[in-house]
């Protein structure tokens, strides 16, 4: 039998030659560390709707949406309808647009602790500039987030997604508001802000216990610290984002993803008072950016934001439910250990009895062969195992998403066959 790897490569030389192509251009043959992996990542053409097509041409049912970005699929066309209307009118200009302020007022409207909205590129510039308008209104210079947590790209974010502590960066365990509080007793006095997501993302779809975040929020203000709420990739888990679901009302926001509607996008948002810290005419922490507040982007972001209603984002977590619940099945019907985390419409898969969190996962190697073998069998996921369904995704997407995985699962199993499948986990 041949081997995954070896079917992967034969599916893909057109893949292959642009990674030694693209190898002479750029570090490593990318700009994203996230999107590389061995033996070489895809070279996409072309994607529409739940699918994406390779140079090669082979069509995968997409089950990541640029990680969690596309609520509603590719192209998805009442976006590029208001896309290309934007488009035809200029692609930006040194002085404020109407979609930028139609977006930060539905923003919000529907966030409830959002009261003002300033835009950013990116999630990252999003979570750099919410610290600095914590240090200006506190006067201090560190923060407190989760061991694992995962903010963006910045040395003062990185340092604690790999566990370590750093020279402004403090730790404490995710889902353990005592090791917050406890770091916030004896660090308080020297802590800008806690910047916390609502449910571990890249950190591999972890839901923390009812009452966390109110808790941490509580002891960071009590602190006299600002409490971050980091909803990057939650904000598609409600209308109002996770906040809502979770009860907490955070001094502080951080957006991206679903509010650019597959375009470059990050937000920071909350009350007027905290947020007057950004003003132009005057505010203590400077925030500008060429591209800042885009009006393709916002007029992209205003659709997709907005076709997020209650109910698809209900139908989305159902789909969720089915296709984790067949995952589970799969992976015991071919004797292998595993776990599935689930979150709305965020789905982790794990090679491994117990869900781990952080870097070096046990099931690291399986997962990866795991992840090739979905390719092999027309389903894209995260190398890591993490899924984000799109609105686009019908029973039938979910059914083929299921016999894929099931398919991989085989594979991933054969390979292991004889060697040591289920003790490679656990
Ligand atoms: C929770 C969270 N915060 C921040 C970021 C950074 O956003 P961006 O990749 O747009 O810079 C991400 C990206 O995945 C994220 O998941």
């Amino acid at each position: 039998m041949r081997s995954i790897v070896d079917t992967y490569r034969s599916r893909t030389p057109r893949s292959a030659a642009m990674h030694e192509r693209a190898v002479r251009a750029l570090p490593g043959g990318d700009t994203r560390a996230v999107v590389s992996h061995r033996p070489y990542p895809l070279t996409m053409a072309r994607a529409e709707g739940p699918y994406l097509w390779d140079v090669d041409g082979n069509r995968y049912l997409d089950l990541l949406g640029n990680y969690t970005s596309l609520v509603h699929g590719n192209a998805y066309p009442p976006i590029i309808a208001a896309a290309e209307e934007a488009l035809r009118r200029g692609t930006q200009w040194a002085a404020r647009n109407e979609p930028a302020v139609a977006l930060a007022e539905t923003l919000c409207r529907r966030v409830g602790s959002v009261e003002r909205v300033r835009f950013t590129n990116s999630g990252s510039e999003a979570t750099l500039l919410a610290v600095e308008i914590a240090r200006a209104a506190t006067g201090r210079r560190k923060i407190l987030m989760a061991r694992f947590g995962y903010h963006g790209s910045g040395a003062i974010f990185e340092t604690g997604t790999y566990g370590r502590e750093g020279p402004d960066t403090l730790l404490a365990r995710y889902g353990d508001a005592d090791d917050f509080a406890a770091v916030l007793e004896r660090h308080g006095d020297v802590i800008a802000c806690v910047i916390l997501e609502p449910v571990l993302g890249a950190g591999g779809v972890m839901t923390p216990p009812p009452g966390f975040l109110q808790s941490v929020a509580n002891a960071a203000r009590g602190a006299g610290s600002v409490f971050v709420l980091d909803e990057v990739i939650t904000l598609r888990l409600g209308v109002g984002g996770a906040q809502a679901g979770a009860g907490v009302a955070p001094d502080l926001t951080t957006m991206a993803k679903i509010i650019g509607g597959g375009f470059p996008v990050g937000a920071v948002g909350g009350s007027e008072a905290l947020m007057a810290l950004t003003r132009p005419d005057g505010g203590p922490v400077p925030s500008s950016g060429t591209f800042n507040g885009n009006p393709v982007t916002a007029a992209a972001g205003l659709v997709s934001v907005e076709h997020l209603t209650e109910d698809r984002i209900a139908a989305m977590a159902r789909a969720t439910e089915v296709l984790a619940g067949r995952c589970a099945a799969a992976t015991e019907d071919n004797g292998l250990p595993g776990a599935v985390t689930t979150a709305g419409s965020l789905l982790n898969l794990y090679l491994a009895d117990t869900p781990a969190v952080g870097p070096s996962r046990p099931d690291a190697a399986a997962i990866g062969l795991l992840h090739l073998a979905c390719l092999n069998h027309g389903v894209f996921l995260a190398p890591r195992g993490m899924m984000a369904l799109s609105t686009v995704l019908e029973s039938h997407h979910i059914d083929e998403a299921a016999a894929g995985i099931a398919a991989a699962l085989g594979d991933v199993a054969a390979s292991l066959h004889g060697a040591t499948a289920s003790s490679l986990a656990r």
